[in-house]
């Protein structure tokens, strides 16, 4: 049968490893696909650079652009990256000319996912991008296909690998968030800019593909709340620890009453949840739907070898003429639903408060929290020294966050409180 022909923008690990893929599974690819796969046209921005492959069979492209004409390609594979420059002129040129789009560009899908969907769906061709959410996890093809028939109640995930490496190292090590993100970058874990990861701009891309999908509206990366991790400290580990909690970044998509809820911040998971072992590099997704029950993905959410299975799975779905609409369902059938701002979200919080231990210090703090409407599980103060500043970890009953913004404003303007409070939300609730 016809072998499919591929054109590969972009060399770097993902490229690469989509070539080492499909040359080092090419039989069973090719049964699997029912005809061929090869790779007949490239392109990145040093040509003279090794990347350890021979890539003397194709034909090289200096431009990327060029991939979407090129007479000699049947499906055009972007893995450049960025949400903008050449990555999206590559697809946006490749759908106009009906070619089949592969990528694993999460930051291109979450704010130009729309557009690029709809002239997808006007040329009539697939637009895939399993890889762009959790690396080698399936997620996309389970949310997308194997859930199809339920409605989707909630999904949490971790879904950045470089923060839970981060936030996981800190615990096993007692380390603080600076060293250890210093040797996560010495390892090749983190990025020499590592804003995008631990700031959770990431996850948030991915939460936004994700919600998309789920609840079936129009991708909306700008109504997803986000925090980072930068300020997670050692002594909220442990007090984390002490109290039956694993911190993590997780992104948390889901059904409010007021519309969608979509979410990326640390939040202290119980010990005993699924979420809270998944350690180290680690990814995982929690997909609840109301017949299916809750579903549990867990695996490589990056790297060479886990990207690209995902990227050359999609290209055998497009070789067996496989295609689901790109957001799963067609673009006349979402929804715009209202997000939900943070200030309206409710449950229960940890707060850390680091306080000058002086008689009536408690009984202000407490008295701000009942002003408030706000009641307490539990209460843990350790080392009392007189005079000196002490931790107080409050652990909140269910209550509603603009309860709690207005009561910390107010704690943190009291004399004895010595720096600003540590926030972190207790999830999944
Ligand atoms: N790395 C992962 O584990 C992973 C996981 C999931 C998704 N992704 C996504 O996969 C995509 C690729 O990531 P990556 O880690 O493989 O990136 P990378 O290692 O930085 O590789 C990027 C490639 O794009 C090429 N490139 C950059 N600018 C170009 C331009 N103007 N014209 C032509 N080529 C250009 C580079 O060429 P040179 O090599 O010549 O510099 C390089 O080969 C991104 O969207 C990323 O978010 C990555």
């Amino acid at each position: 049968m016809t072998a499919l022909r591929i054109g590969i923008a972009g060399l770097g690990t993902v490229g690469a490893g989509v070539i080492r893929l499909l040359q080092d599974n090419a039989a069973l690819i090719a049964a699997r696909a029912g005809r061929p796969l090869i790779v007949t046209a490239v392109s990145a921005r040093d040509r003279t650079r090794d990347r350890g492959l021979s890539l003397s069979d194709y034909t090289w492209h200096d431009a990327p652009l060029d991939l979407a004409h090129d007479p000699d390609v049947d499906v055009v594979v972007e893995l450049i990256g960025g949400a903008d420059g050449p990555a999206r002129a590559l697809v946006t040129a490749a759908l106009a000319a009906a070619r089949p789009v592969v990528t694993a560009n999460k930051a291109m899908l979450a704010i130009h996912g729309l557009a690029l969907a709809q002239a997808a769906e006007a040329a009539g061709v697939p637009l895939a991008f399993e890889a762009a959410v959790a690396g080698g996890i399936p997620v996309i093809k389970a949310l997308r296909e194997g859930l199809s028939a339920n409605r989707i109640d909630r999904v949490a995930g971790i879904l950045n690998g470089t923060c839970n490496y981060i936030l996981t190292t800190m615990r096993a090590q007692g380390l603080e968030f600076g060293q250890v993100l210093a040797e996560a970058q010495a390892l090749g874990y983190a990025e020499a800019d590592p804003a995008f990861d631990i700031d959770g701009v990431d996850a948030a891309h991915k939460l936004a593909i994700l919600a998309a999908i789920a609840f079936g509206q129009t991708v909306d990366f700008n109504a997803v709340h986000i925090e980072g991790i930068r300020r997670i400290s050692a002594l909220d580990i442990s007090f984390a620890e002490e109290l039956g909690y694993r911190i993590k970044l997780l992104g948390i998509a889901r059904r409010a009453a007021g519309g969608i809820e979509m979410r990326v911040h640390p939040a202290m998971v119980p010990a005993g949840h699924l979420l809270a072992a998944v350690d180290g590099v680690f990814n995982a997704v929690l997909l609840e739907g109301d017949f299916a029950g809750p579903v549990f993905l867990q695996g490589r959410g990056a790297g060479a070898g886990p990207t690209a299975s995902a990227v050359v799975a999609d290209i055998i779905d497009i070789a067996r003429g496989r295609a689901t609409p790109v957001w799963g369902a067609a673009q006349d059938r979402l929804t715009s639903a209202a997000g939900v701002a943070i200030g309206e979200h409710s449950g229960a919080y940890f707060v850390r408060l680091m306080v000058v231990d002086q008689p009536g210090v408690l009984a202000d703090i407490t008295a701000l929290l009942r002003d408030e409407n706000i009641s307490l599980e539990s209460m843990l103060q350790h080392g009392r020294k007189p005079g000196e500043a002490v931790p107080i970890v409050l652990v909140t009953h269910h209550t509603n966050e603009a309860a709690v913004a207005a009561a910390i404003a107010r704690i943190a303007r009291l004399d004895a409180v010595l720096e600003p409070p540590a926030l972190i939300r207790i999830e999944p609730q």
